[in-house]
């Protein structure tokens, strides 16, 4: 029997439909996972369930009878849970007052009643995950992977019945994301129904009972996931076979760029330098030394912030003013702005880096996910900088734009520039990097060159308490 269903649902904003007649059935105790690119069409269906966006038309039914939510209010007394691709988290306020802020909110958490008890449970599920947040820190000093876990676990404490997991793992380390799906797994045997999207094809066949995949607000199709392999997962969501670059004659010029303030390691120009660790372990500290070491050397470079939404998105900007805001001397003059090219590059960048839709007048935080970061990785690289600070340039990209963006970062690289590869996806680092150091506890250990340590030696430099007996670099 569904649980839920969705019948001919069309959402349009304006002229743009971004889903178009969608009818999707989900049974209980299961784990569906949504798929498809950048833009497909997967939050904004969750939304609908969430109570955050009207449907344009057709129903949803929630345990066969028609469920029409006006809020996310709404949504909650149906327990339905939403853990947004975008955090929606006060930064001023601690970890906790987050949680009871949520709560004053929330309308069946009858059962928990004062800060300690809250304290209590939230830390019971905090041990039950095997995670770590100070949740007496204000939000703005907590790492992004810990602020995902802080609305995983937000969401959880309203005991929801339906759990929308919008991308979790895009901001978490292997280990971590492997832990969610096994909790995930958990849920299920709970008897609680998942929604998961993801572009993590593994992870996705990994816990999923069933998958619809999107493709441009359309379903293309709905089907046990047994029936899927990963390679079947691509083809539908892109309608294409997706090729791995593998030719890696990598240039062997040497030529410092900079060092790495307060350490011996000096950055070379046509390198990708990667920076492995889990978050929060000295990289935010890592990156603004190299900024101010290269605003002070003047040395032009583009910037791929941490996170995204806080540094790189404006609210009511759109492209080209977003365009305008990076490169303002290439536009500006005595108080005059060049219009009429500044829209004409922009154009050219949309069409380039493939961000849909080809709209330079939408504000960008109205574009999906991954067409924001493809947006920001265009502009960055946009005036031809020296070097490239990229910090998680691929988070919640789709696996073609991730090849884009990849292929870009080896083509930038070659022309005698430095790219500094800041991410905690493993395999990414290990895959572009000439040299890699890794952080652990604010300290650099390294450099290692391509191949010199596998997945598992990295893996224990990643999480030991005491790494003296591995070439320390520097601290941070
Ligand atoms: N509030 C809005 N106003 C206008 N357009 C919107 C709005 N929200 C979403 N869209 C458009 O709808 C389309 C689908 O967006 P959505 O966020 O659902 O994509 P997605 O599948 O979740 O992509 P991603 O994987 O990048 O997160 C996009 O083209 C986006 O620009
Ligand atoms: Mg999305």
């Amino acid at each position: 029997m569904n649980y839920i269903e969705f019948r001919n649902i069309t959402k349009s904003f304006g002229e743009f439909v971004a889903c178009h007649d969608v009818s999707i059935s989900i049974k209980k105790s299961e784990v569906h996972s949504i798929i498809g690119e950048n833009g497909a069409g997967k939050s904004t269906l969750m939304k609908m369930l969430g109570g955050i966006e009207p449907a344009t038309s057709g129903d949803i039914f929630l345990n066969q009878k028609v469920y029409k939510p006006n809020s996310a209010q709404d949504a909650f007394k149906n327990k339905i849970a939403f853990i947004h691709q975008h955090f929606v988290l006060a930064e001023q306020l601690t970890g906790l007052e987050n949680i009871l802020l949520s709560f004053s909110s929330g309308s069946f958490s009858l059962k928990i009643k004062n800060t300690s008890e809250v304290l209590a449970a939230a830390n019971k599920i905090l041990s039950r995950f095997n995670w770590k947040i100070e949740l007496s820190k204000p939000v703005s000093q907590l790492s992004v992977g810990e602020q995902q876990r802080l609305e995983i676990l937000k969401a959880l404490l309203q005991e929801p019945e339906i759990i929308i997991f919008d991308e979790p793992t895009a901001v978490l380390t292997p280990q971590e994301s492997e832990e969610l799906m096994q909790f995930i797994l958990q849920l299920k045997r709970e008897n609680k129904t998942i929604i998961l999207i993801s572009h993590k094809l593994n992870e996705i066949k990994s816990v999923s009972d069933s998958i619809s995949v999107l493709r441009l607000g359309r379903l293309i199709q709905s089907s046990p996931a047994r029936e899927l392999s990963i390679e079947n997962m691509a083809e539908l969501m892109i309608g294409r076979q997706v090729v791995k670059n593998t030719n890696f004659t990598r240039p062997t010029e040497r030529e410092v760029l900079i060092k790495i303030p307060n350490s011996d390691i000096s950055l070379f120009q046509s390198e990708i330098f990667g920076v492995a660790g889990i978050e929060g372990n000295g990289q935010s500290a890592l990156i603004a030394s190299l900024l101010k070491e290269m605003s002070d050397r003047q040395i032009k470079y583009g910037d791929i912030t941490e996170d995204r939404i806080k540094l790189s998105v404006f609210e009511n900007m759109n492209l080209w003013e977003h365009m305008l805001l990076k490169h303002k001397n290439e536009f500006l003059s005595k108080g005059l702005i060049f219009e009429s090219r500044l829209r004409k590059v922009t154009e050219d960048l949309v069409k380039n880096w493939d961000v849909r839709p080809v709209d330079i007048d939408k504000p960008l935080s109205e574009f999906s996910g991954g067409n924001q970061q493809k947006f920001v990785v265009g502009r960055e690289l946009w005036n031809h900088p020296d070097a490239l600070l990229a910090a998680h340039p691929t988070r919640g990209v789709d696996l073609g734009a991730q090849e884009n963006i990849h292929n870009s970062l080896l083509e930038f690289s070659k022309q005698k520039k430095t790219v500094v590869l800041v991410s905690s996806d493993l395999n990414e680092v290990l895959y572009l990097s000439d040299r890699f150091v890794i952080l652990n506890k604010n300290k650099i250990y390294g450099p290692f060159n391509r191949g010199e340590l596998n997945e598992q030696q990295i893996g224990l430099i990643m999480a030991a308490d005491n790494n003296d007996g591995i070439r320390l670099a520097g601290q941070l």
